[in-house]
């Protein structure tokens, strides 16, 4: 059955405000659109897990710098009710800027701090802060039990783990797998921007992956040497623009002087005007 759409908080928070009275637990799952299968994979995970299924589809302004892609960020609300409900979602909350934003830009914002600097935040400096206030908003609009993330955005996944530690908010947060195309190609929105050539040169993220684990595996406890056999594979790709690739500690993201016993390799690259982000949980030395 097709999700209902809502567009408005107060009629979202009514609706749901009667399931909760009725007793139901309530899943959700926040994104920005143009859903695709890694989407429909923490669908089907609310899904499992709650009475009530809420997806929000909402572009945050907030989240991208004046030079990034808000304006032709790929957007098909038809097709992503129907791919919702084929997940299971129950409830479409997709607001409008000024719905979101009645008094333009906020006064008020959530900053997780160092956990938001490095990495993506290093060339997206005001991207985490976005995000963690638009979904502080969400959690408060939706009021869920469970709320779903993807692994794809590792970085993302922590901030909002730390914020929700932080702030005491009664969520419990859900961190589900990387769901990739058959050739490696981490599943995102923005995969649409490549040109075949930079398609097809795209897996190139994952073979770096690849690269990192093996010598992760192997014995190397330097993060520098198993960043080095990432950006290794990257540079050989003439087509692609190596951002940065590292190895970090999984909790902190920071680099450690030595790897502990698993590692989590953190990638981004540039193929034509697409930036793409991946990343992997790597196990240091023989498993086992
Ligand atoms: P969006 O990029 O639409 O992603 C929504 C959710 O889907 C995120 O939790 C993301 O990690 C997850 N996701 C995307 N691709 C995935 C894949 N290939 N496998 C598994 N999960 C995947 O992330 C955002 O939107 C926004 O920043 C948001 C959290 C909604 C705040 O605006």
């Amino acid at each position: 059955m097709a999700p209902a759409l809502l567009t408005t908080i107060d009629e979202t928070r009514s609706l749901l405000d009667e399931r909760r009275r009725d007793g139901a637990t309530v899943g959700f799952v926040p994104t920005m659109g143009y859903l695709h299968d890694g989407h429909g994979s923490l669908m089907r995970a609310a899904r499992a897990e709650a009475e009530v299924v809420v997806a929000s589809i909402f572009v945050n302004p907030l989240q991208f710098a004046a030079s990034e892609d808000l304006g032709d960020y790929p957007r098909d609300l038809d097709r992503d009710r129907e791919l919702a409900g084929a997940n299971g979602v129950d409830v479409i909350f997709a607001p409008s800027v000024d719905e979101m934003y009645p008094f333009g830009p906020v006064l008020t914002a959530v900053s997780v701090g160092e956990l938001s600097t490095a990495w993506e935040g290093a060339s997206r400096p005001t991207h985490f802060t976005g995000v963690a206030t638009v979904v502080s908003k969400l959690f408060n609009v939706v009021g869920p039990c469970r709320a779903y993330f993807g692994e794809k955005d590792y970085q993302q996944l922590a901030v909002i783990r730390r914020m929700v530690a932080d702030l005491s908010a009664p969520i419990a947060v859900v961190g589900c797998p990387i769901v990739r195309e058959p050739d490696g190609l981490a599943m995102s929105s923005r995969n649409v921007y490549l040109s075949p050539a930079d398609r097809a040169a795209a897996v190139v993220l994952r073979r770096a992956l690849d690269a990192g684990r093996e010598a992760a595996a192997g014995g190397a406890t330097d993060p520098a040497t198993v960043a080095a056999a990432m950006t290794d594979v990257v540079t050989a790709e003439p087509r692609a623009e190596l951002d940065y690739a590292a190895a970090v500690d999984p909790d902190t993201l920071t680099v450690p002087d030595r790897l502990g016993s698993e590692a989590r390799l953190l990638i981004a690259a540039r193929l034509g005007r697409t930036r793409l982000i991946d990343n992997d949980a790597a196990p240091v030395g023989p498993a086992g």
